[in-house]
């Protein structure tokens, strides 16, 4: 298992091109199920879920030609697909789940594992199995297997979601482009990734249109070929503007429009960091010292992402004064304080709220990934920390960050994969 050996402290200082989004790619792929033209789709960043995500699609009888350089995907569907999803990919990608709504839209059945829970929750699915059924998906659920089947083309139905979530609500509008009439889904996740799949659909002539949290899908008889690139990833533009604020850094983050990550950058403001922005660039300056905040919650967008919690966690150590994150979307997040600890942080839990004393002096420690963006966390601090670190497992941070080391050796960070 690869490792990585990060000798720190590193002053940051570059250019960083920012890769397609992991969670914009991963619905969107899915819903070429419902194609049956072929389909293109571009800037897809090369990270193990995607990789996975096509091994999936390629499992069901999807042809997929990729292009040298891995970023452009050609999906080619069969005439007669499979609609089986089995446990050995869904278990290792919960983004899986995705194939259920369109499969069952286009081929009236599915037999999709569940995913199971992770580390950072038990992460249920139970509201898109609430969606799916009022849209006539009928299922059983039997040895952890969801077996779905519906009497013909879904029909369009009102849906109120009874929480926000970022899944429930592709998996929905994505079986809804096929249904038969117009589905009206309210209480919506409204992430910019969800944004990015229904700009796609309505590229390839669906009929989708979003005022507020309120989704509206007339459903068409078919898709049309559709050319589509996938947005730039905010999470890892947000990871990367930590970076710079915790490092006294100064970067230009490009290929990223900064009006989606306009809540971080007025939150890293507020820590000190002097922050241009023009259409398509994020100029980032480090401050010599870093404010703390009282109390940072993560929230559904447009409010703190949850896949950022870990980063400015680590951010708010070196903060000069006390400070408070609140994990408000899952309940298990914190997984990164154990090892952050073990770095010489000062941090209490209690509850889903973390208590930080600032003016933490990392030493360099073996750590250990646990999550994605947990384990990119290990690195924020290890950059910063006096000494080596080395950090095992590093095929969690494989999952959704595209070899961020030769992107960090480029700004000048000391890092090195070893087996
Ligand atoms: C998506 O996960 C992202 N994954 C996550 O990113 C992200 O953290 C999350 O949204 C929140 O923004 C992808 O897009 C592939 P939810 P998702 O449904 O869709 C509960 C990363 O690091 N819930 O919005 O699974 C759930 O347990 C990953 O890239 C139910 O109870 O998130 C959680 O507490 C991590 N029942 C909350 O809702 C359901 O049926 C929000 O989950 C669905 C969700």
């Amino acid at each position: 298992m690869d490792k990585f050996l990060i000798d720190g402290p590193c002053s940051i200082k570059g250019k960083v091109l920012i890769s397609g989004s992991k969670n914009a790619s991963l619905p969107i792929l899915a819903a070429t199920l419902l194609f049956d033209q072929p389909v293109i789709i571009k800037n897809l960043p090369r990270v193990k879920d995607i990789n996975t995500m096509l091994n999936l699609l390629k499992s069901l009888g999807s042809k997929i030609i990729l292009s040298k350089d891995k970023k452009t995907a050609k999906v080619i569907n069969k005439k007669n697909m499979k609609t089986f999803a089995s446990y050995s990919l869904v278990k290792t990608m919960r983004g899986s789940i995705l194939v259920l709504g369109p499969l069952v839209a286009k081929y009236f059945k599915s037999k999709t594992s569940l995913p199971g829970g992770c580390l950072i929750g038990a992460r249920p699915v139970n509201y898109h199995l609430a969606a799916l059924k009022k849209l006539g998906m009928n299922y059983v659920i039997k040895d952890g297997y969801i077996i779905a089947k519906s009497k013909g083309r879904l029909k369009g139905r009102k849906i109120k979601f009874p929480k926000i979530s970022v899944g429930a609500t592709e998996n929905s509008i994505i079986a809804s482009c096929l249904a038969k009439g117009t589905t009206i889904l309210k209480n919506c996740a409204i992430e910019p990734e969800i944004k990015d799949l229904t700009n796609f659909l309505n590229s390839a002539g669906a009929n989708i249109i979003w005022s507020g949290r309120t989704c509206k899908i007339k459903g068409v008889n078919s898709l049309n070929h559709t050319e589509y690139s996938v947005m730039s990833d905010r999470i890892e533009a947000g990871t990367f503007c930590v970076a710079a604020t915790l490092a006294k850094g100064n970067l230009e983050i490009k290929n990223l429009n900064p009006q989606i990550i306009k809540t971080e950058l007025n939150l890293l403001k507020k820590a000190g960091a002097k922050i241009k922005t023009d259409n398509n660039k994020i100029f980032i300056k480090g401050p010599d010292k870093i404010k703390s905040i009282k109390n940072i919650k993560t929230k559904e967008f447009p409010g703190i992402p949850t896949d950022l919690q870990a980063q400015l966690m680590v951010l708010m150590c070196k903060a000069a004064g006390k400070s408070s994150i609140t994990e408000s979307i899952f309940e298990n997040r914190f997984m990164h304080v154990a090892e952050l600890r073990r770095l010489g942080a000062k941090i209490n839990i209690k509850n889903n709220k973390a208590f930080i004393d600032g003016n933490t002096k990392f030493i360099g420690a073996e750590l250990m990934s646990s999550d994605l963006r947990a384990s990119v966390a290990l690195v924020l601090a290890a950059i910063i920390s006096n000494g080596k670190s080395h950090i095992n497992r590093i095929y969690h941070l494989d999952r959704g960050y595209e070899r961020i080391e030769n992107k960090l050796k480029k700004i000048g960070v000391r890092i090195k994969r070893y087996k």
